[in-house]
């Protein structure tokens, strides 16, 4: 049966530390210019209702490293966006493609697309779920603090996309992640549902408060996202006003331990959720987060689309 990767709630704790194995013995061969043309002559297809930067380049170069090819399917550009749907999208697109990236709205669409494709789907970003990022920062963290077991996350900000994926990636590798939202933009009810079921069979768990300096202390990890999403721009006045205080600064950074590090699933958004100091203190990190992109979607494609 073909694999998909919609939720980060779909894998298991063994599945997750695959695909990190995996994207980490991927990215040493990489740097080693030793090649591994593990999908030659397959295709990914790229489906794009939104913009995108690192996931469409990650994505294309990850196909071209592992010696297959990537198309880049804007919905503008295909007949999806004009409302053919998704249902034969789908089915037409099997008869061509040996699987397919959608970066979309609607988690419903994304789950439609996998129902009725014979090709693995992945997620590349609903307005509920960014499971490839989220493995990406998995594996950030790993190769920063040498383990995930027990560590201590903290997220500030929107609880949409980032946020539910990084509950979920949390809880089953062993974290315990405290989440700081303002009163109305916190985790959804059937997330928390789900991630109190998770927390039943896991190590890890979850915290909420609507108060950041609460979340960051003693945080091993701290990671924010923009305060206005993709698809959310009418609201960018309101939320500029509603998360004011739900910032990365040095105030938050001092309640942390020492050697904390700081994520950012880009495009960062300076003085807003993120201080531009705070930033460039930890560019490094943020950067090699969004290089991990790359290694870790590599081992996504390989796991999902190396066998049929
Ligand atoms: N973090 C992320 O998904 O970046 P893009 O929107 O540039 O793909
Ligand atoms: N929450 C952000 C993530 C961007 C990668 C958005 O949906 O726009």
């Amino acid at each position: 049966m073909k694999k998909d990767l919609l939720r980060i709630n779909d894998l298991t704790k063994e599945e997750i530390l695959d695909i990190l194995d995996l994207g980490q013995q991927l990215k040493y061969e990489t740097k080693h210019s030793i090649e591994h043309p593990i999908l030659k002559g397959k295709t990914l297809g790229m489906i794009f209702e939104k913009s995108s930067t690192r996931t469409r380049v990650s994505f294309e170069v990850g196909m071209l490293q592992l010696g297959g090819n990537a198309l880049f399917l804007s919905s503008r550009d295909i007949q999806m966006g004009r409302g053919e749907p998704i249902s034969d999208t789908a089915r037409v697109l099997s008869r061509y493609l040996d699987g397919i990236m959608i970066r979309t709205f609607f988690q419903k669409d994304v789950e439609n697309l996998a129902k009725y494709a014979t090709v693995p789907i992945i997620n590349g970003l609903t307005d509920d779920e960014h499971p490839c990022q989220v493995l990406a920062d998995l594996l950030t963290i790993r190769e920063y603090k040498k383990k995930l077991n027990g560590l201590k996350v903290c997220f500030i900000g929107d609880s949409n996309n980032m946020v539910n994926s990084l509950i979920f990636a949390s809880i089953k590798v062993g974290m315990h992640i405290t989440v700081a939202s303002p009163e109305g933009f916190t985790p959804k009810d059937e997330i928390i549902k789900e991630a109190r079921e998770t927390e039943k069979q896991c190590e890890g768990s979850l915290q909420i408060v609507n108060s950041p300096q609460k979340a960051a202390v003693d945080a091993d990890v701290l990671i924010t996202d923009v305060w206005v999403s993709m698809g959310q721009e009418e609201e960018a006045l309101e939320r500029n006003n509603v998360f004011k205080e739900f910032q990365i600064n040095d105030e938050i950074m001092k309640l942390a331990k020492e050697d904390a590090i700081v994520l950012h699933c880009l495009p960062a958004h300076r003085e807003e959720e993120i201080t531009a100091e705070i930033f460039e203190k930890h560019a490094d990190e943020i950067f090699e987060e969004a290089e991990n992109r790359l290694h870790v979607q590599k081992a996504i494609l390989v796991k999902l689309m190396s066998e049929k």
